[in-house]
């Protein structure tokens, strides 16, 4: 009997290169801001920083979806508390299509889950292969004020090609020197791909004191100094006990523990963000990043 992981491979196989770019279809309804929230290292904090933050959104009334796209480690449910009975693997075995596997969360929050138990499969998708995924994800016509991305950690292809396309870029760091070089290094490898991109840095795990802000500065002077880049300090999280226990429980804190330090904070990132005025770049974000996604790979989806 054939296993999930030889259905998959055969599924890939009959997905040809396309002869002809699809033409870009109109997606928006109305503006959709794109943030995608990435780091250098991992064990940061991202897909906490995610999954708070899309629920500080969701609880104002905008219409959020998030989207689990650690192939690798994918746990954005866990924290959620969820058992998604589908994720995106069933989507890649042609079993179920996107919004088939979309998941009504909190507040309104929608969430696509990719899948625990780190699917080898699913992490070492080729070129062609993301790009089917991707273009399914940026067909749902779903009327979102906002997607969030939670993408894996470092300069892997299946990372980058998320953060490319996106022009808002959330990159979480600690303030811990290693976490801060590899917070570089993922500055670096966007820079030299898209100079345009605007990379906001979140620091977490911050202790009490000027610590946290001069780490994330050191990456403003680096990025500036070196790559002649500008980048900006969006602001820190504190090291919170509170996080600890709503991980462990499953219950994430803008849900559990809204007076928590860290939940302030990270409500307090989400304020400063929707006080940001959205440049029309920005501002069409979701269409931009579509027909970024069309440019670099092309092709027709799969699965819908
Ligand atoms: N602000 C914080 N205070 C204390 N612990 C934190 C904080 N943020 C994250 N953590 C801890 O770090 C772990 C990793 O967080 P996670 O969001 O899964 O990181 P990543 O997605 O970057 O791998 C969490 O399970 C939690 O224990
Ligand atoms: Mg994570």
């Amino acid at each position: 009997m054939e296993d999930q992981a030889e259905k998959l491979r055969k599924l890939m196989a009959q997905l040809q290169p396309p002869l002809e770019r699809e033409p870009i279809r109109p997606m928006l309804q109305k503006t959709t801001r794109v943030l995608t929230v990435t780091s250098g290292k991992g064990g940061v904090g991202k897909s906490n920083i995610a999954v708070n933050l899309a629920l500080s959104f969701a609880k104002r009334g905008l219409k959020v979806l998030l989207i689990d796209a650690d192939m690798g480690l994918a746990n954005i449910d866990v924290l959620l508390g969820l058992v998604p009975q589908f994720n995106l693997f069933h989507v890649l075995l042609g079993e179920k299509n996107l919004k088939e596997i979309i998941i009504p969360t909190f507040y309104g929050l929608q969430l696509i889950a990719a899948g625990s138990g780190g699917i080898k499969e699913l992490a070492n998708l080729d070129e062609m292969q993301r790009n089917r995924f991707l273009n399914l994800i940026f067909e749902l016509n779903l009327n979102l004020d906002m997607i969030i991305i939670d993408t894996g950690a470092g300069i892997s292809r299946n990372v980058l090609s998320f953060v490319l396309a996106a022009q808002e870029i959330l990159l979480v760091t600690t303030p811990e020197p290693t976490a801060l070089m590899d917070a570089y290094g993922m500055i670096k490898v966007i820079h030299m791909e898209q100079k345009s991109a605007r990379i906001r840095v979140i620091v977490n795990m911050a202790s009490p004191g000027q610590e946290a802000h001069e780490a994330g500065n050191k990456l403003v002077i680096l990025s500036k100094r070196f790559l002649n880049m500008d980048i900006e300090v969006l602001g820190t999280v504190p090291r919170d006990a509170e996080m600890l226990r709503a991980v462990r429980e499953q219950k994430p804190i803008l849900l559990s523990s809204v007076a928590s330090a860290s939940a302030v904070s990270i409500h307090q990132l989400a304020n400063q963000l929707l006080s940001i005025p959205i440049s029309e770049e920005v501002g069409t974000s979701l269409g931009s990043f579509f027909r970024r996604v069309t440019e670099l790979f092309g092709g027709k989806s799969f699965g819908n």
